[in-house]
């Protein structure tokens, strides 16, 4: 606990991400990679696995982006650097630790981008919001870069949270809410879609709590939206029990895809 003060308290953030509550997120997201590293470990590896070999496909080599780097638990940051020219790592909130690490390359950068643009406004939103004027904004900085490889690592669930959390606050109904965050992961996809060069989506696409095989409950994370056929998939086992709770384990199901694929494969 001391451990994850001090993290809140030193990690330098973005007004808008604390207030949010994203350095919080991401502080309890490093302490539950700690309890849960054996767990993940499966996760982890394949997520790197898709990585490499989208970048092994990239014609070429200049700069490779990684939108929701975070910890880079899933990132292989070494492999990377060795590939290409630049290494830019995209998050709102970048961990003690990444900044340590980051240290050893002279290729590797950090940017401190908001992927949906929306993070200073939602704090002020009041009763009466029309969520037909929400509208997320691309990340123009990171288009600028002109990557040859884009990954976006296990990102695309998380960037409605914040939104859903207020307008929820604000009162609006379900389905309503729902529309604006599907707006939002729908928003991010068609960024990268728009990219040049390779783009490597991995993300989450259920979470699921189950006790053996009886499932207890199950939740849509992209909110309807349907990725693209083809591609890998496997669970995370994100929390095992007693995690969230002693009574089930709670897991993810997981996609990566990689597009455009080079002719060979
Ligand atoms: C589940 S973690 C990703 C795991 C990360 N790749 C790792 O290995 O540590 C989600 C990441 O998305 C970031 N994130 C959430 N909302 C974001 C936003 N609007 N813009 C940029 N990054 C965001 C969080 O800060 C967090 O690092």
């Amino acid at each position: 606990m001391l451990r994850e003060c001090v993290e809140w308290l030193l990690t330098p953030t973005g007004w808008a991400a604390r207030r949010m509550g994203l350095l919080r997120e991401s502080v309890a997201m490093g302490a539950r990679s700690r309890r849960c590293s054996a767990a993940w470990g499966p996760h982890v590896r394949r997520c790197r696995e898709a990585m490499l070999q989208a970048a092994q496909g990239c014609a070429g080599r200049r700069t490779v982006v990684v939108c929701g780097s975070g910890y880079c638990h899933d990132v292989p940051v070494a492999q990377l650097a060795g590939m290409f020219g630049r290494v830019v790592l995209a998050d709102v909130v970048h961990p003690l630790r990444t900044r340590w690490m980051v240290r050893r390359y002279g290729n590797v950068r950090l940017a401190e981008v908001d992927l949906t643009g929306m993070l200073h406004n939602v704090g002020t939103w009041r009763a009466g919001l029309d969520v037909e004027t929400i509208r997320p904004v691309a990340p123009s900085g990171l288009t600028a870069l002109g990557p040859d490889l884009t990954i976006s690592a296990n990102v695309l669930s998380q960037l409605p949270l914040p939104v859903m959390t207020r307008l929820m606050q604000l009162g609006h109904g379900e389905a309503e809410t729902a529309q604006v965050c599907r707006r939002i992961v729908q928003a991010h996809v068609d960024w990268l879609e728009g990219l040049p060069g390779v783009k490597c989506l991995i993300t989450d696409t259920v979470s699921r709590d189950m006790d053996g095989d009886a499932v207890l409950d199950e939740t849509d994370l992209l909110y309807g939206m349907e990725l693209a056929q083809g591609g890998e998939a496997w669970t995370w086992a994100l929390a095992p029990r007693p995690e969230v709770s002693r009574r089930f384990d709670r897991i993810r199901q997981v996609a990566a895809l990689t597009w455009p694929l080079p002719p060979d494969r």
